[in-house]
């Protein structure tokens, strides 16, 4: 027994040294020291020695077992090492590799836009008010005093989620929720995205931007509309700006009224961008119907207020000389760089 003790731990010896993976070390390890293993085969034959030579031999068996262990665990360390180390040496980084180089964005022609009107509205002392996209057909509609059939309902003008729920065609929704929730005096402007089913070609598109903006208070008058207004054209447009009011139809204003412009380009004598008419449309306006202000539990004969929708893309497009609405929204960096 003891020659056979021997074999296997100078046999097991030079496999261990051998190994070349942790992986390896475990399958020798069960392979001498496990159920099965063959030391552990010759340790069940001790039963067959006598009685002198059993501590003996269980001694030697039981040297011959830790040294194996022993060497495994020296021989697994070494490997971790190297393992380790090869690892490293793999995963090296080349920091002479050139880097990707990061490209600044820039301001969409519509964000700046919107952002030069923010800042002239802030400036007369308005807050921003947003509202959803989604829209109750009663905020974008009902509130609005626009009846059951007025032709903005139609489904051929209005995306509809369900019968009572449609994505908003304009911002005066936004109205009626600040109206709701706040009492006069309210100054407020409401830049977003609003929807219509048009199909799409160089001027229409079936998501654009508006502007709404709301004053309401006691004693409100159209002087005030008007001043606000020329002002405000003076400011986007340059201090020659004039503006002229049309009479209009709006349900949720009244009086209502379209509101020019003179021309950016030509100053008013007559031009391509004007199509020679030397005047140029840019928004909706009108003082709050009465109807509207009941909604929204405000008293007519005590309060007034006017309001205005402008759209924001039509503003960006002439300003930036861009005659293709299609190409504020194709997302094209080469042609939006350039703004
Ligand atoms: N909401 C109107 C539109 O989309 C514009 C508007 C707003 C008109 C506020 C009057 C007052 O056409």
């Amino acid at each position: 027994m003891k020659q056979k003790i021997e074999a296997i731990q100078e046999k097991a010896f030079g496999l261990i040294k051998e190994a070349a993976t942790l992986k390896d070390l475990e399958d020798l390890r069960v392979g001498i020291l496990g159920k099965k293993g063959d030391l552990t085969l010759v340790l069940r034959e001790m039963g067959k020695l006598s009685a002198e030579e059993r501590p003996l031999m269980g001694k030697l068996a039981n040297q011959a077992r830790n040294d194996i262990e022993n060497l495994l665990e020296e021989v697994a360390l070494n490997l971790k090492q190297k393992e380790k180390s090869d690892k490293i040496n793999r995963e090296v980084i080349d920091i002479t590799v050139p880097g990707k180089k990061f490209v600044l964005g820039k301001k969409h022609p519509i964000t700046q836009t919107t952002q030069k009107i923010e800042e002239i509205f802030l400036g007369l002392g308005y807050e921003i008010a947003e509202g959803p996209e989604i829209e109750t057909v009663y905020h974008n509609f009902d509130a609005l005093n626009a009846p059951e059939e007025h032709p903005s309902r139609d489904e051929q003008d209005t995306f509809y989620i369900n019968e009572k729920v449609c994505l908003r065609t304009q911002t005066s929704p936004v109205q009626i929720r600040v109206m709701h929730n706040q009492k006069p005096p309210i100054k407020i402007i409401c830049p977003g995205r609003v929807y219509r089913s048009d199909d799409v070609d160089a001027t229409h598109s079936p998501v654009f931007h508006q502007v709404e903006g709301l004053v309401v208070d006691k004693g409100v008058t159209m002087g005030d509309l008007v001043g606000t207004l020329k002002l405000v054209a003076k400011s986007l447009f340059g201090e020659k700006t004039e503006i002229r009011l049309r009479p209009h139809h709006f349900p949720f204003t009244e009086p209502s009224a379209e509101v020019d412009v003179t021309c950016w380009t030509c100053g008013g004598v007559g031009c391509k961008v004007c199509k020679n008419e030397c005047w140029v449309e840019i928004l909706g306006a009108g003082m709050v119907h009465p109807n509207v202000l009941r909604n929204c539990n405000l008293d007519p004969d005590i309060y007034s207020g006017f309001a205005f929708g402008m759209g924001i893309d039509r503003v960006a497009m002439s300003q930036s000389g861009i005659n293709d609405m299609r190409l504020l929204f194709e997302n094209d960096l080469r042609f939006l760089k350039q703004f």
